[in-house]
């Protein structure tokens, strides 16, 4: 604190820190990068290990008497490059700062910087985000030993998206051959209707997606005092005009910043122009948009993901019955990639992560302690695993069948009980009324103009 107090009385000091000083100033930005967060941030321990079942697993213990019938896993893609619109807004960026740098010393290591990104590399999954996905299947496995070590099949779908695709083929390459999960190459089945159900949802597309009005609130915090005062600094820093910067710029700096860290786990100078403050700002810029587009922003967000929510139940209800007839079961392993905007919708649909205030352009500093912070909730290679187990109970009238869920390895409290484990039964009720009311067709269709008319034809 001293240090920046004086740093801040000295402008012309600040931009002399040697770069070791900055270096050391930029690591406390890594907890607020929001989607573009490693995993590790969620999961420390994985930086020294990254097969440790961490300090969770213990606390995620059952009773001895159950046993594992059936896992759901919903993936977020691994670590991913910049998509080529921030990879072209970056080039401009760093070329303007180029142009500048002879009457702007103190950017010094912008300048020298390499533009090492190409268009080309438009969201691709990065080498890291290949590792993200073996090691998670790895501990996965290590975890679920009877599921995934028993030849068991494995059912392995994904969004048709490229980085989706290769982050599925790297968490199959994870389980290895010895697991027996039959031959190393193994179908993707590609279904968008319901890893993208956005796409599909013409509600949603209409109401939010191509509805500049929606994002308001996103627009109004761009606009607002806490951006005004990071721009400054930053412009300030970069000896530019600071009507020559706008938030989308500065918002790539600071992503690049991110994608530097996850993807060559390397501090980049752009680190340096932000602070810690600066980073909350922006972290909560990349909230205020999920929190609009995926969260609880608008009904349909979440209302749109009732398609996977009700695959979800229906094939636990397909392996309670099985179970209950002591047939094999059919689909004890089902993996599923998708994207950070696969899991929000489907998390605010259960209730998960909800503030008491909706989070607005006018009230950063009421939400500095809100739930709904995207970086803890879905990082790359964020996980949400739905856990069937069958239970041997003592009292025969006792509930055989239990569910747990786990966010990123970590087991979630259920809203009804604030217990990590649930019966079945107490989870179907609970959900009931979106397992009865929430079906993708009727959600999602927008309101019929005149529906006599169209009913006449
Ligand atoms: C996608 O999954 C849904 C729900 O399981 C299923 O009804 C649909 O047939 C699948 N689509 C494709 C293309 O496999
Ligand atoms: C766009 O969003 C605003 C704010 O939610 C809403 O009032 C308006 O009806 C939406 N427009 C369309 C075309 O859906
Ligand atoms: C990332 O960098 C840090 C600090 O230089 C180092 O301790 C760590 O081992 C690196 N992690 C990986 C996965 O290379
Ligand atoms: C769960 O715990 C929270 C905080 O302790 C409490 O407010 C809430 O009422 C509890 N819910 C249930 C269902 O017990
Ligand atoms: C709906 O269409 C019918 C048949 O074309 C017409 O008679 C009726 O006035 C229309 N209603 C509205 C509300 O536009």
């Amino acid at each position: 604190m001293a240090l920046r107090q004086a740093v801040a009385a000295l402008p012309s000091a600040a931009l002399l820190l040697p770069p070791l000083l900055l270096a050391v100033a930029s690591a406390g930005l890594s907890g607020y990068f929001g989607t573009k967060s490693r995993y590790e941030e969620v999961n420390p321990h994985l930086e020294r290990d990254p097969l440790s079942l961490g300090p969770a697993a213990a606390r995620s213990r059952l009773p001895a008497a159950c046993a594992p019938l059936q896992l759901r896993a919903l993936l977020r893609h691994g670590t991913r490059y910049p998509t080529a619109g921030q990879i072209r807004r970056l080039g401009q960026l760093h070329a303007r700062l180029l142009r500048r740098s002879a009457a702007c010393p103190a950017t010094a290591d912008l300048s020298a910087w390499q533009m090492w990104y190409e268009e080309s590399l438009d969201g691709r999954l990065a080498p890291q985000g290949r590792r993200d996905m073996e090691y998670l299947a790895r501990r996965l496995a290590a975890r679920f030993p009877s599921l995934f070590a028993a030849r068991r099949r494995l059912e392995l779908a994904s969004s048709s998206k490229h980085r989706c695709l290769q982050s599925g083929a790297a968490f199959r390459r994870g389980l290895g051959p010895s697991l027996s999960l039959g031959s190393d190459e193994v179908d993707i089945e590609v279904n968008d209707s319901l890893m993208r159900f956005f796409d599909h949802c013409a509600k949603f597309v209409a109401l939010v997606e191509e509805n500049n009005t929606a994002m308001c609130q996103v627009n109004a915090f761009k606009d607002g005092p806490e951006m005004q005062k990071v721009l400054e600094k930053v412009a300030s820093a970069l000896c530019l005009p600071v009507e020559e910067l706008n938030a989308d710029l500065v918002q790539v700096a600071f992503l690049t910043c991110s994608y530097e860290l996850a993807i060559k786990n390397v501090t980049s100078p752009w680190c340096s122009l932000f602070s810690e403050e600066d980073a909350k700002v922006l972290e909560y810029l990349n909230d205020l948009k999920q929190y609009w587009k995926r969260g609880y922003g608008y009904d349909i967000n979440s209302r749109s993901s009732c398609i996977l929510f009700q695959d979800i139940f229906q094939h636990l209800d397909k392996a309670v019955e099985e179970s209950k007839s002591s047939k094999p079961i059919t689909s004890p392993l089902i993996v599923q990639v998708g994207h950070a905007e696969t899991l929000q919708p489907l998390l605010a649909l259960m209730g998960f992560f909800k503030d008491d205030e909706p989070l607005k352009a006018n009230n950063y500093v009421r939400q500095a302690h809100r739930k709904f912070r995207s970086g803890r909730i879905v990082p790359y290679a964020a996980n949400l695993v739905f856990v069937l187990y069958h239970c041997d109970q003592v009292k025969t009238s006792e509930e055989e069948y239990q569910v747990q869920m786990l966010l990123n390895e970590k087991p979630m409290l259920f809203h009804h009980s604030n217990e990590t484990i649930s019966t079945y039964a107490d989870l179907k009720n609970y959900y009931k009324d979106i397992l009865e009311n929430c079906h993708f067709k009727e959600e999602c269709e927008l309101p019929k103009v005149n529906v006599t008319a169209i009913d006449e034809l």
